[in-house]
């Protein structure tokens, strides 16, 4: 166990991002009940998506997070989550099937509702407010009582994410992952959408072979693995009260487990090698992410690395790197070489959305293509590199919103007022999702076909 380490240490160190709570007495009582709650994963699912993440690693499976920027109360319902999943599905048969690879499944949900913001005040007119931290902490109305942090919010989000992770659950498990079901997640608006007849050509070969498969006498009933799947969550862990009332000890192993997610990361605004955040996580026994923005050095790197995972165990830590399209090419080779030196096993991973952001037309946008041109670059300098440009981190909705630009239906500047949704950072449709995935499996598959020359001569 990490030495010195309890639960509660986090609070003698400084802290960034930190809520301004009016009444701390509340915040205590509410803390106090959300660790009575029952854990929301068990233990051994995070050593599963861990093992899973080793293999990442490896070379040897992919993984895919995304989900909303933030969770939001008024959004939350069946369908969202449904269309969502559905959006997720697609992208995973998507690259599976194009990288010949197992794809490790983590969804940006069920937790994800705590933010990080550059400023604490948001100033509207001549009006000053305190910022927006997510809807576990205020709410997003501009008035002077919604945005006074709220402890009973927590609450709510502790229902929401109970709700959310037990929807998932019964889709993952219940028969909607059924992959004889391949052509039923396209229903809905992606049906006439440019990327329809690509996915309805894979679908078809997949039913194909499932077709293959059934007269040779594997079927979905008797091979759980063709109708189940694996569906892990994490988020953000910035609101560390919370997650503390959440960290209990595994009675299998004796070990301390964040049980509010399986996966937990640490914002790049927050990862302080002194600070509060990174003291949390190095005690906690989950897979945990590390968000990695221009301003990491490689040393500072190597620093974090030994303090979260010091026993340099291959699935533990996933480096999400978010540089922007034109600052990546600058700053991963630096990364990947630090740690290629100094031996560290780390699943890479390439958010492409949060260095990508700009304001067009008084919205917050992102264009497809720099988008595109992010993991492309990620790609490229991983293979340069001999490194596994191993998942993908992004914000993605099921829904036809118009929140980033461009893709093949083209969303222009003037289109972002239609369907702007977004309780944070500008996501993309199930469309652009999809797109993207097909992206991404062309290039896997141009990887996996120069290791087969390199391997046969
Ligand atoms: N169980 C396998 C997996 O999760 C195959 C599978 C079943 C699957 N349903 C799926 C793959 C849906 C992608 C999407 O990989
Ligand atoms: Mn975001």
């Amino acid at each position: 166990m990490a030495q010195n380490w309890t639960p509660n240490s986090w609070r003698n160190k400084p802290i960034q991002q930190v809520p301004a709570y009016p009444d701390q007495a509340a915040l205590a009582a509410t803390e106090a009940q959300l660790a009575k709650f029952p854990p929301l994963v068990f233990a051994g699912e995070a050593r599963r998506l861990k093992a899973h993440l080793a293999k990442v690693a490896e070379g040897d499976a992919f993984l895919l997070q995304g989900g909303d920027c933030a969770e939001s109360f008024a959004e939350h319902g069946a369908d969202n989550i449904r269309d969502f999943f559905r959006s997720f599905l697609q992208m995973a048969v998507v690259l599976t099937y194009g990288a010949q690879l197992p794809v490790v499944k983590v969804g940006r949900i069920a937790g994800q509702f705590a933010k990080p913001r550059s400023s604490n005040f948001e100033k509207q007119g001549d009006i000053e407010l305190p910022s927006y931290r997510g809807d576990i902490i205020n709410g997003i109305d501009f008035t002077p009582e919604s945005r006074i942090p709220a402890p009973e919010r927590q609450l709510d989000a502790y229902r929401q994410s109970a709700a959310t992770l037990n929807l998932l659950r019964a889709f993952a498990m219940g028969g909607y992952a059924n992959l004889e079901n391949v052509h039923k997640w396209m229903l809905g608006f992606v049906k006439d959408s440019p990327q329809a007849e690509r996915y309805k050509k894979l679908a078809d070969r997949i039913s194909e072979t499932m077709d293959f498969m059934r007269a040779i006498g594997i079927t979905a009933d008797n091979q759980p693995s063709l109708r189940e799947t694996d569906f892990f969550t994490s988020h953000e862990a910035l609101l560390l009260g919370y997650e503390e009332a959440f960290t209990r000890v595994d009675s299998t192993s004796g070990d301390w487990y964040a049980t509010s997610g399986h996966m937990l990361w640490i914002g790049d605004r927050t990862r302080q090698l002194d600070h509060a955040h990174v003291e949390y996580f190095r005690g906690i026994k989950n897979p945990i992410g590390l968000k990695c923005g221009p301003s990491l050095q490689p040393d500072n790197l190597i620093e974090l690395i030994d303090a979260l995972n010091p026993a340099n165990e291959a699935g533990r830590l996933t480096l999400i790197c978010r540089f922007g399209h034109d600052k990546v090419a600058e700053h991963l080779p630096k990364l990947i070489r630090a740690v290629e030196r100094e031996g560290r096993k780390v699943v890479w991973s390439c958010d492409p959305m949060h260095g990508n952001t700009i304001t067009l037309n008084n919205y917050k946008t992102r264009p497809f293509e720099r988008i595109l041109s992010e993991v492309e670059s990620f790609f490229q300098i991983h293979r340069a590199e001999g490194t596994h440009p191993g998942g993908i981190h992004i914000e993605m909705t099921g829904k036809d919103v118009t929140e980033c630009t461009g893709g093949a239906r083209a969303v222009t500047g003037a289109d972002l007022q239609d369907r702007y949704h977004t309780h944070c950072d500008p996501r993309l449709n199930a469309d652009q999702a999809l797109e993207l995935a097909f992206l991404l499996a062309e290039r896997m598959k141009t990887g996996r076909d120069e290791k087969r020359m390199v391997v046969n001569g």
